[in-house]
């Protein structure tokens, strides 16, 4: 009889979390995949083990959401310093969006930031390609250089990513539907934002309260309802980025009942905070785009979250400094927050309170994600054959978020001193821990693109 050759990796006294049950158990990982579930007794020999006593074991959430900034603007964040966040948060996978400079609007641009992530990256990564009126060509090479998915600025007010016409939309659609590949959209009606931005600059408003006009949400109703109408007529899927209003739901659920194939995701912003946060963490730090509104948009968002209208919870991750953010006029504060590092335990702080099962959060934060871009399961599943991207969490560890001991340098976040309940305590990629007690286990070039697993 030949012995059997030790495994990787054992990681027992944990509990197993999946979308759909939490059971005592062992994982057996070798070669950067599981490749045994089950009970200690039974799992094969280990060169290492790491006793996972009193924690749960979940899969590495996924962030199909983020802004790492480089190519062009490193000063707010590098991939070293993001992924080092996502890693310490819990997150094992991240995909990028193309608003860096260049933007990524080419199968060159796409090997650069290929070539950048490759370098540095501590997790796993994909990067969005550019849907814009003149690239409409390079989709398909931007398929071949890597591209993950593809990123629509239907609301921009960034020249890097104009917004199409609808058009050109439509023909992108056609193309991203023949390919099978999700096109994911930043839902506002661009006309509106400008027209109303102008008008408020005119009318001299420089106060918080104008940028809420701005972006009124009757921008991001009509986008999320032309979106689906483009996507039912073309057969293309897509995915609604940063969902912020509940005046949106019904049009998510309109498309969903006719058979679109729209994902949506809403990130912990929306869900947390509202308007009356801007006492406290000032109004002109607040400025995200689209924006957290008034009070009554939380509640029906979480019940989406909890009845599938919502499938998923995304970072939007947009790092920037602090001295961008907290300027006089409403119209210079940099919009946006870094978010990898946060959401996890954010999340399960809601877990602790009751408004969701930690199994739910697996769903939301691992398998949906998956599921939508074509990575499962080798990415959201602990099962045999699955990458071993877990997270160890203590479910019961209370702590206080501190903006000033983040990873990412634009730490600008309005969390904190936030109160949370439940923290990731160990991050392993492939089986290679990326991350332990709060501070990331560097191994720049770890990280790997996702693309070739897409199917
Ligand atoms: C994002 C950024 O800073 O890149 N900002 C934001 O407010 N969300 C851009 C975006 O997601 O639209
Ligand atoms: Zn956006
Ligand atoms: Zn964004």
């Amino acid at each position: 009889m030949t012995e059997k050759r030790p495994v990787d990796l054992v990681i027992f006294g944990g509990k197993l979390v999946s979308v759909d049950a939490v059971q005592d158990g062992a994982i057996a990982i070798d070669q950067g995949r599981v490749v045994a579930v089950g009970e200690l007794s039974q799992l094969p020999a280990s060169r290492e083990r790491i006793d996972a006593t009193g924690l749960h074991i979940l899969p590495g959430a996924i962030d199909v959401h983020v802004h790492f900034r480089e190519p062009g603007f490193a000063h707010k964040e590098t991939w070293t310093s993001a992924t080092q966040a996502a890693a310490v948060g819990g997150v094992t996978t991240i995909f990028d969006m193309p608003n860096t400079n260049p933007p990524t609007a080419s199968a060159a641009a796409v090997n650069q930031k290929l070539e950048i992530a490759s370098r540095q990256a501590i997790v796993d990564f994909g990067v969005y390609g550019l849907i814009g009126e003149t690239c409409l060509d390079q989709i398909e090479p931007m398929v071949a250089a890597g591209a993950i998915a593809f990123k629509l600025y239907m609301g921009s007010e960034n020249p890097l990513v104009p917004c199409p016409p609808d058009g050109a939309i439509l023909d992108a659609f056609e193309i991203l539907a023949r390919l099978g590949i999700r096109c994911t959209v930043h839902a506002e009606n661009t006309p509106v934002l400008q027209w109303r931005g102008d008008r408020l600059i005119r009318s001299g408003r420089t106060d918080a309260a104008a940028h809420l006009e701005q972006h009124a949400d009757v921008a991001t109703i009509e986008a999320v309802s032309r979106t689906g109408i483009f996507a039912e007529w073309t057969g293309c899927k897509v995915h609604i980025a940063h969902e912020s209003s509940r005046h949106s739901l019904p049009h998510i659920r309109f498309a969903k009942q006719r058979g679109v194939d729209m994902t949506v995701e809403t990130c912990p912003h929306y869900l947390l905070l509202s308007t009356d946060d801007g006492a406290r963490v000032g109004a002109n730090f607040m400025r995200v785009k689209p924006p957290v509104r008034e009070p009554g948009h939380a509640e029906p968002l979480w019940e989406a979250l909890r009845d599938g209208t919502i499938d998923m919870i995304s970072t939007d991750h947009a790092p920037h400094l602090v001295e961008e953010k907290n300027l006089p006029s409403i119209w210079d504060c940099a919009p946006g927050f870094p978010g990898v590092e946060t959401s996890m335990r954010l999340m399960l702080t809601a877990v602790a309170q009751g408004r969701m099962s930690v199994c739910d959060y697996v769903r939301m934060a691992c398998a949906a994600p998956a599921k939508a871009f074509g990575l499962w399961p080798h990415k959201g599943s602990l099962a045999v054959g699955s990458d071993a991207d877990i997270v160890l969490v203590d479910l019961q560890r209370t702590s206080r978020i501190s903006a000033a001991t983040l990873h990412s340098i634009g730490n600008a976040t309005p969390f904190d001193g936030f109160e949370t309940i439940g923290l990731p305590m160990r991050t392993l990629v492939r089986g290679r821990t990326v991350a332990l007690n709060g501070k990331p286990v560097s191994m720049p070039g770890w990280g790997r693109n996702v693309a070739p697993l897409r199917q």
